[in-house]
């Protein structure tokens, strides 16, 4: 599997399955949330309202209508309150059920955002770690991973931490 870090926008992803950090509603929100959903349309929305929610940890599929990645894979990372509260776990089986409904669809090729390290808090210097060992070591048919980060700093991070990951 190869794991790779880029700088961008994930909704013109050109990948087999786009990650959504979404909330438990699913009914779209702000950030990543807010852009999938625009770029997707409003038919998302629709087949997100017979999906009855998704739990913190949890990952659920839908199509990706107007996105050019044909599936959108939706998860809820957990909001960061400092820590001791199960988060890392939490954000772990993010990485590790996406990857999981990737593999129910058959996609080869999966972008991820940095999960939880936008609204919900979560300092990218603890989640980069948690996201890049999770996918390194879930077994999955995923033939590539791409961290999509939106920022610099998010950039950096994801980068920094598959080098000193593939240096090991
Ligand atoms: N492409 C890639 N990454 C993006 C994009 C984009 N178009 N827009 C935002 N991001 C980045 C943010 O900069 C951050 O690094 O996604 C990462 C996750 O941030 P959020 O979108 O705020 O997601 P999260 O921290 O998981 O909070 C989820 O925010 O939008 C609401 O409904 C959502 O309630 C949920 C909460």
């Amino acid at each position: 599997m190869a794991i790779e870090a880029v700088r961008g926008d994930i909704t013109v992803e050109r990948v087999d399955a786009v990650v959504n950090a979404a909330n438990t509603s699913l009914l779209g929100g702000a950030g990543v949330d807010g852009a999938i959903h625009a770029a997707a349309g409003p038919e998302l929305l629709e087949y997100c309202r017979g999906l009855g929610g998704c739990a913190v940890g949890e990952a659920k599929l839908t199509p990706g209508f107007e996105l050019p990645a044909r599936w959108i894979i939706h998860t809820v990372g957990p909001k960061w309150r400092g820590g001791q509260e199960g988060e890392p776990d939490l954000l772990a089986s993010c990485y590790r059920e996406s990857l999981a409904r990737a593999d129910e669809a058959g996609a080869e090729s999966v972008a991820f955002p940095s999960i939880s390290t936008g609204i919900y808090g979560y300092p990218v210097a603890q989640a980069a770690p948690v996201a890049v060992r999770t996918v390194q070591i879930t077994s999955t048919n995923v033939r590539l991973v791409r961290f999509v980060c939106f920022d610099d700093k998010t950039f950096d991070t994801y980068r920094l931490e598959l080098q000193s990951n593939q240096r090991t």
